[in-house]
């Protein structure tokens, strides 16, 4: 509960040991003094024009797609009809190919307490090509919906790749604010890393489940045309009447049971939520700020990963207040696998200095001894990135 409160409706970004080395990295502890404008928090009403349900009979609603393999070749397109089953079928045609294949989905439904939901339907479509853009269409007779997503590269060490990230979204007119701005970031980003923390339906009586089916039309503008990659927060747990929550996050540092030490091979810890949600301004930081965090701020907004090589990657944070281009907040990170074994061959005072260690970097030596046990690569070379849980 401790963890909860402290990190209700913010966004803070606990850097381990920093591997990365931008300037402004050598400030320790900073709690930016950006305050965020404070309207209300109240969810878009029922029939805002972000919850419109597509025109037609039976139409598919709540499209979203989902990476449908490890490779990137697949994807999962589910969505929901409100009258009837109709089709489980995905119709979908390579841009400029006039051939047209057909996959066959599922259908489930479920109720929860006075709700009955639609028919959710769920697709799974294979062997696609890398790097290509398709077109589907979901529905039946005359209210078929058309949506279209680009397939990402083949993987390789190398092939650069951008994930926007939000968390703690819910349905508000600030939810609705972080959403725009995504979408109109000028970055390129392929997939959305969904932190946790959706719809916020679970801070309705019994849940009211309306509340997920108006969050899945709200994403829908997003979540059609680019896969969306859920973790599931703490608003996810559906238990009532009175739950126990429990926390998602595997290394809890401030509740003492273990406490950070300094190792520059270990992981980046980015904590990031308030894309929006009603549960409103948090006031409550740790104080002082700990040792161990590099930068915190309360701001609605998105964040952008921006995975460049095996070597390095550029996080940044958007706010929503700023213009749609703006970073309140960047870092660079440095891969820990490729983290050299000798000491840094940059002086003391240029440690800190990204084309110093650049410079280490394009000499690729052997891993240091934390690493030598780990037989993926791959597995250490991602920050971890948290919801803030509220
Ligand atoms: C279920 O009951 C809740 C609380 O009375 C109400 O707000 C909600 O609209 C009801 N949902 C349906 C589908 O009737
Ligand atoms: C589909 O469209 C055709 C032609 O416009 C119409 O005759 C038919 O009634 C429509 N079917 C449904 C289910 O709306
Ligand atoms: C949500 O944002 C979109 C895009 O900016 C806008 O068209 C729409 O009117 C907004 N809806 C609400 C309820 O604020
Ligand atoms: C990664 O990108 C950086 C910046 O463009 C470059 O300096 C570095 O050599 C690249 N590393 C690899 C392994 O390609
Ligand atoms: C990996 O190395 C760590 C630290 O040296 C050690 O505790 C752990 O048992 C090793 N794991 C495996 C699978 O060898």
């Amino acid at each position: 509960m401790a963890m909860q409160r402290v990190y209700s409706g913010f966004i803070c970004l606990i850097i381990g040991l920093i591997l990365s080395t931008k300037n402004q990295l050598c400030r320790a502890g900073i709690t930016s003094d950006y305050v965020r404008n404070y309207n209300s928090n109240m969810d878009m009403p029922l029939n805002s024009d972000v919850f419109r349900v597509p025109p037609g009979y039976n139409a598919p609603q709540q499209v979203y797609i989902t990476q449908g393999d490890h490779e990137g070749k697949g994807v999962i397109v589910s969505w929901t009809t409100p009258d009837e089953p109709g089709s489980n079928a995905v119709l979908y045609w390579a841009e400029n190919s006039n051939v047209k294949s057909s996959a066959e989905g599922f259908v489930v439904s479920y109720k929860y307490y006075n709700y009955t939901s639609g028919y959710i339907h769920h697709c799974p479509i294979k062997d696609l090509e890398f790097d290509a853009k398709y077109y589907y269409e979901v529905g039946l007779g005359n209210t078929t919906r058309q949506f279209w997503f680009v397939t990402p590269p083949k993987p390789g060490p190398d092939v650069p790749y951008t994930f926007g990230l939000i968390g703690d979204l819910g349905q508000t007119y600030d939810s609705n604010s972080t959403l725009t701005h995504y979408e109109l970031s000028p970055q390129k980003d392929q997939t959305l890393l969904f932190v946790g923390d959706l719809s916020y339906a679970d801070n309705y009586p019994f849940h009211n489940n309306i509340r997920w089916d108006t969050w899945g039309r709200f994403i829908e503008r997003s979540a059609a045309y680019q896969p969306w990659i859920w973790t599931a927060g703490n608003h996810e747990l559906d238990f009532v009447p009175e739950i126990e929550r429990v926390s998602n996050v595997a290394y809890n540092i401030i509740n003492g049971k273990c406490s950070p030490v300094r190792d520059e091979s270990a992981p980046v810890y980015i904590t990031i939520g308030d894309g929006g949600n009603q549960e409103g301004l948090a006031t409550e930081m740790t104080q002082p700020q700990p040792r161990y965090s590099a930068y915190r701020e309360a701001s609605f907004g998105h964040g952008i990963l921006d995975i460049k090589n095996r070597t390095l990657a550029y996080f940044s944070w958007h706010r929503n207040h700023d213009g749609f281009a703006v970073e309140a907040d960047s870092l660079w990170l440095l891969n820990r696998y490729w983290k050299l074994e000798e000491p840094a061959i940059c002086p003391a005072e240029l440690e800190t200095n990204l084309l110093c260690k650049l410079q280490q970097l394009s000499t690729p030596r052997p891993q240091n001894k934390l690493q030598s046990n780990l037989t993926d690569p791959k597995a250490s070379s991602s920050p971890y990135i948290f919801s803030g849980l509220t």
